[in-house]
């Protein structure tokens, strides 16, 4: 798929905001990750509020583009009632990864800024948006964007172990 190709982390935006029926793209794309026993365990916060981002882009020292994108999806697992627990960074990295994929067949970029499993990226987050439940997994910060995405071919066959 051509999106899959030509995906690159971007960490730099316009400013220019996102239409609301993208951003609902983009979110039903991300739900429509798999997951153990059809789980599910995503819930997210759309933030679009300047104060937020610029406190959610002090997460750490790789996150400062934050401040300078017009929105950020933060991704939580639900912390009750899954039915199996312990696949839910799985469930959650295959959502994230469908959501980065559709920012980009709408025409825009983002980055994939990890939370979970660093316990104090985790609770940064949690106390920045004043969460009482959810375990923050990542954080994409995305947007318009003058960078170009271009394919860089990592195919490596010394990878590869077929057995017929
Ligand atoms: C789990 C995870 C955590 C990441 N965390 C960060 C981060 O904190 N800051 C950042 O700028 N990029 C982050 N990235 C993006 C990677 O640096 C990027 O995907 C990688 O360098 C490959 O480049 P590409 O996305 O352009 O193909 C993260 C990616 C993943 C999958």
């Amino acid at each position: 798929m051509k999106i899959i190709d030509n995906r690159r982390s971007v960490r730099s935006y316009l400013d220019k905001p996102v239409e609301q029926e993208k951003i609902e793209k983009i979110l039903r794309a991300a739900m429509q990750a798999p997951s153990a026993g059809n789980q599910r365990p995503w819930e997210f916060v759309v933030v679009r509020n300047k104060t937020l981002l610029q406190k959610l882009s002090e997460m750490s020292p790789y996150s400062k583009m934050v401040a300078s994108a017009p929105v950020a999806i933060v991704l939580l697992g639900k912390e009750k009632d899954l039915m199996f627990e312990e696949f839910w960074t799985q469930d959650m990295g295959a959502c994230t990864q469908n959501l980065l994929l559709e920012i980009v067949e709408q025409g825009m970029g983002g980055v994939w800024l990890g939370v979970a499993s660093q316990d104090d990226r985790m609770q940064y987050v949690k106390e920045t948006l004043s969460l009482k439940e959810g375990m923050p997994f990542a954080v994409v910060p995305f947007g318009y964007t003058d960078k170009e995405q271009t394919y860089i071919d990592r195919y490596e066959e010394d990878r590869v172990t077929y057995l017929d």
